[in-house]
This record gives C-alpha cells, structure tokens and sequence, in this order.
C-alpha cells in the first residue's frame, strides 16, 4: 500500500497558525483605519479606540484593570520589559528564578547578574516541578524580584502559581512576583489578583494570533524603569507607535479561545495522551520528559528515544511531512543539550535523543494516528543505522 505523505504540524509552542477570524478582523487596520493611535484626527481616535478595546479583553482574561497592561512586541519583549525594568528601578538586590526557563529570562538574568544583582536558580525534580521549600527559604529582605516559568516551553510542567505567589508574599511583600505565562495563556486560567502576580508576560502567537505582538501585565503601584527611550506610549516603558492590526488580531484571537476554551483543551488533553500512550506502547526504550496528567500542559509531549539524535528524528519526521521540534525550539540551533533536560538530570546523551510535539486547536485525532503509524518505522529504521544502538 502506498501511503499518502500528509501535512502535519506539531510545532505549536514554536508558533501556531493564525485563526481566519483574526486575519479578518485585522485586515481594516491595515486598509481602513491605519492613523497612529496617538494622533487626534479622527483616523487617530478610530485606532485608539481599537487599542482601548483590545486592551479591555487582554485585562479581562487574566482577571486585570485595563491600565494594568502594556503591549509589546511579544514574550521576549515582555519578560525583558518585567526584569530589566524591575532591576533598573531597585538598583540591586537578590532576584530569584528557576533552572528551567525560557532564554528569554534565563539569559535576562544572567546579565544582571554580570551587572552586580545577586540571582539564584531554583532546582526541580525530575519531572520540573520546582523546589518550593528552597524557594521559601531564598526569598529575604534584599529580594526584589521571583521570576517563574508558568507551564514549561519544553517539558509542559505547569508550576502551581497561586501557591508559589502566597509563599513569596508571606515571605517579603516587597518582592515582586513575575510569572512567565507564554505557553499557558489561553491553555490554563490564569486569574492575577488570587495568584498574587504584579508581573505577568504572555504573547498573540502562541494562541493563534499574529507574530510580533505580546502583552505584559504591570499591577497598579508597580514601580518599573523603561529602559526604552523615545515617546510615551503605552504608560511610558515602551516607547514606539503601537502595531494596531496586531494588537487587534491578538485581542481576537483571546476572544475566540475564550468561547470553548474548555471544551479545547478537553480535546487538547485527549490527544496528547493518545500520542503519548501511542508511542510508550509502539516504541520500546522511551522516557516521558516533565510529568503526566493534570499538571502537564494540555498540548505538550516531549519523548526522549534512547540511541538516536533529536536531529535525524526531526528530518525523517519532516520527509513524512510531520512537524516538530528537538527540546525547545529556540536552541533548536545549538549542539548543547537543552538546560531544561539538563535540570530534570536526563544524561546528556538522552537529551541530545528529545523530540517536542505540541498540538493545537487545529489538531486532529486522523493526525496523531498518522504519526503513530510512521513513527515506529523511522525509530526502528534510526536505530538500526545508529552507532550509538547497544544491540
Ligand atoms: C515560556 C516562553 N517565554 C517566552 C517566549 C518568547 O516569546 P516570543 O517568541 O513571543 O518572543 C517563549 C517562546 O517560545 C516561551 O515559550
């Protein structure tokens, strides 16, 4: 039987394809009502009033105040904006984060630390939940800033916030809590008044928005620094005319995830598992990476395979017109095996054999059965041309 290559994209932490309805709703901002919000003619005020807008149903989503949230150019940008802005404004002092983060915090504190702050990681388990009572036990008077990764970029742990957000306020009320919320907005609720968060970053397209355009939520009373000089948009820490057609697409795109967010992410949750248990049962000497059930995130699977690179999985994968990444794909680059991996204590070898799936909205289960059927073979296949294959 000839078997008909499909297109499969499983690559959804990377980015995700832009719903129609968002294409739709942005299109007028770039033909239509294209003046610079910050203009009084009436092309201005009709772009202010879709940045307004839009602000409100970002704010709501998260349980915010419309003047609590910035827009900015996306997750990147966001944290940067959180830490950068936080250091800037108390000089110095203890900031706290986790071995498991996105380069987008990790490499963000690590120059603080060359500038003088004092940083430290927080181990995690095997499966990356965080060591609370090391964090409880860091956090002192000098701590100005906990910055944690909501649900992991590669392994979908999702770190309890709500907890993590009393302890650090019992700890030292002064010391700011940020959470990096880039791939569990609009996957998990996210409420930041009861999670005790000041800082939260999240960004359009990982939820089917547009690229480009992100968010961060700034709790009223919060003191930031913008490092960023020019006018004084968006409250005066991100200076430069805002990206309208984005901010609205992204607001849209909220707004759509938002009408059967539970029902989604039901569906999201079933085919994980199917892919997860598809493979365990297919494919012999495989490890799980980050925790099973309820505390992954709905739309992540990270598999290592034993004696194969990442690498040649991902080509063969892709010949077969299957999408996806080896551990995260912004070190996708890099030979060095992902620091998450590294955290959890996967030896390095078996990093280097760590493949990411991750599924959206647009998933289907005809899909996951395909990458069960071929899968199998092109591990069978890798295997028997590996060198690094004991038997
Ligand atoms: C957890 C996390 N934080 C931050 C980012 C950076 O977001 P952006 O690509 O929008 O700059 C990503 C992107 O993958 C991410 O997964």
């Amino acid at each position: 039987m000839i078997m008909v290559k499909k297109s499969v994209y499983l690559d959804n932490s990377a980015s995700t394809r832009v719903l129609d309805e968002v294409v739709s709703a942005m299109i007028p901002y770039f033909t239509e009502i294209y003046g610079n919000p910050s203009s009084l003619h009436s092309f201005g005020i009709k772009a202010k009033k879709a940045l307004d807008d839009s602000r409100k149903i970002v704010a709501n989503s998260i349980n915010a105040n419309p003047e609590e949230i910035i827009f900015t150019s996306g997750g990147t940008e966001s944290d940067n904006i959180a830490v950068f802005g936080v250091a800037a404004a108390r000089k110095d002092g203890r900031i706290i984060t986790t071995k498991i983060e996105h380069p987008a915090i990790k490499n963000t504190v690590q120059k603080l630390k060359t500038q003088g702050f004092e940083v430290l990681f927080i181990d995690v388990d095997y499966e990356g939940f965080i060591n609370i009572k090391q964090l409880e036990e860091s956090i002192n008077a000098d701590t100005i800033l906990v910055s944690i990764i909501h649900a992991n970029n590669e392994i979908g742990t999702i770190q309890d916030i709500e907890t993590i957000g009393n302890i650090i306020k019992t700890k030292n009320p002064n010391t700011y809590f940020h959470v990096d919320a880039v791939q569990s907005y609009m996957k998990l609720p996210i409420d930041v008044v009861s999670a005790k968060i000041d800082l939260l970053s999240i960004a359009s397209h990982k939820i089917h928005g547009p690229k480009g355009v992100g968010a961060l939520y700034i709790r009223n009373g919060v003191k930031l620094k913008s490092l960023q000089l020019g006018g004084s948009h968006e409250k005066n820490l991100r200076a430069g005319t805002e990206n309208v057609p984005g901010i609205v697409g992204f607001a849209k795109a909220v707004e759509l995830n938002l009408v059967d967010l539970e029902e989604y992410t039901k569906n999201l949750v079933f085919l994980r598992d199917r892919l997860i248990d598809g493979i365990e049962k297919r494919i012999p000497h495989v490890i799980l990476n980050g925790p099973r059930g309820v505390s992954r995130n709905s739309n992540n699977v990270n598999i290592s395979f034993k004696h194969i690179e990442g690498e040649s999985i991902l080509l063969y994968l892709d010949m077969q017109g299957i999408a996806v990444s080896t551990g995260s794909a912004c070190s996708s680059t890099s030979l060095k095996p992902s620091h998450v991996l590294e955290a959890i204590g996967l030896p390095v070898e078996i990093c280097h054999g760590s493949i990411r799936f991750t599924l959206s909205r647009y998933t289907t289960k005809e899909e996951i059965d395909y990458v069960l059927e071929v899968f199998p073979k092109i591990i069978a296949k890798l295997r028997a041309l590996s060198p690094l294959n004991a038997n």
